[in-house]
């Protein structure tokens, strides 16, 4: 069975992502694309991407679908040594920053 290619991608068409901007999915991992090669170690967000495409998001209603879309570019990937910052926990021992506990 010979599978179909989906008509947007045989026309050449190409999803608006944010319409205030009229910034399609295209352009999205393009710029992704673009950062990524540019520095390796970036940290890519949507403000990020709206910066590089020279535009200015409005309502922010599209933010979901643009964040969904950032994630489908194979280039979003944090670098390694920033990944799982968030799930890391303070071990006996070690500095809290000057801060006492409990702050
Ligand atoms: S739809 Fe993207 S800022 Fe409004």
């Amino acid at each position: 069975m010979i599978r179909r290619m989906p008509e947007a991608e045989r026309a050449g068409v190409h999803m608006i992502i944010c319409h205030c901007t009229s910034i399609t999915d295209k352009e999205i991992h393009a710029a992704v694309e673009w950062m990524r090669s540019a520095d390796q170690d970036t940290i890519i967000t949507p403000g990020k991407v709206y910066r590089v495409l020279g535009r200015k998001p409005d309502c922010g209603g599209c933010l979901k679908l643009f964040v969904d879309t950032m994630r489908q570019s194979s280039h979003l990937e944090v670098p390694l040594e920033l990944q799982n910052l968030r799930g890391r926990t303070i071990q006996d021992g070690e500095s809290h920053e000057g801060r006492r506990q409990g702050h």
